[in-house]
């Protein structure tokens, strides 16, 4: 069984520890600030599309789909949403999130929603979010069921600790199923990580990055 220990981050948000890899869900220097800025702010806000697919490679605690959820409601902005996750949370571990206390009433119900919603399957969460949390190896995973993502959020673990997520086989797997104009977003910054994307077919740029961080990648097909 992984071993998993929750931690608080520099805003007051929590997030999971993986002692054995060394590494965490989110960033040490706020998780609910890196997910907004990086997800949010550089991918779901910059994609002008009224009617966004998103792909999230990496479900984990749901932080970055609730935040997305939140202003898919506050902004009427139909939004569908494909998350793929290897090792779904105990239910134990989700309830010791807080990050529906942080954000607000609307929020903590949306994340109970989010987290109670069945496994592959389509379900509409709210009136303007629907949700498929796949529950897959993306190394595997031939993404057959969908298409035409327009945002790509790519939050595996670090390069540097899970080397396998971050091949240029998963990016050029990832690169076929985007709509033109799909807008690819990371908090990793690692030059490999930029040509191997380069190399797949987007275009990419280096923005500043969230606390802690001087960079994150963007790319463009
Ligand atoms: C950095 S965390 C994701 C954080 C998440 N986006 C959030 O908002 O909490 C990386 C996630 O990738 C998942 N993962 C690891 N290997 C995977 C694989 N081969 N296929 C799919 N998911 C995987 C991990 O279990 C973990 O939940």
């Amino acid at each position: 069984m992984i071993k998993r220990q929750i931690i608080k981050t520099a805003d007051g948000s929590k997030t999971l520890y993986l002692p054995e890899m060394d590494e965490q869900y989110h960033s040490v220097n706020g998780a609910i600030t890196e997910s907004n800025y990086v997800f949010i702010e550089k991918g779901y806000l910059f994609h002008k599309s009224k009617t966004p697919t998103i792909f999230e490679v990496g479900f984990g605690t749901g932080l970055n789909c609730l935040l997305t959820a939140v202003l898919a409601e506050k902004n009427k902005r139909p939004t569908t949403f494909f998350t793929i996750e290897k090792f779904p949370l105990d239910e134990d571990l989700i309830q010791k999130l807080n990050y529906g206390k942080i954000i607000s009433e609307e929020a903590r119900v949306l994340f109970k929603e989010i987290h109670n919603s069945e496994w592959n399957k389509t379900i509409q969460i709210s009136k303007h979010f629907s949700l498929f949390k796949l529950n897959s190896d993306l190394t595997q995973n031939g993404l057959e069921i969908i298409d035409n993502f327009d945002i790509v959020y790519f939050d595996a673990f670090g390069p540097d600790k899970q080397a396998e997520m971050w091949k240029p086989e998963i990016f050029r797997k990832i690169f076929r199923k985007c709509s033109p104009g799909c807008v690819f977003v990371t908090y990793s910054a690692k030059g490999e990580v930029r040509r191997q994307l380069a190399a797949s077919g987007y275009k990419m740029e280096r923005l500043p990055g969230p606390p802690g961080k001087i960079h994150m990648l963007r790319g463009i097909k």
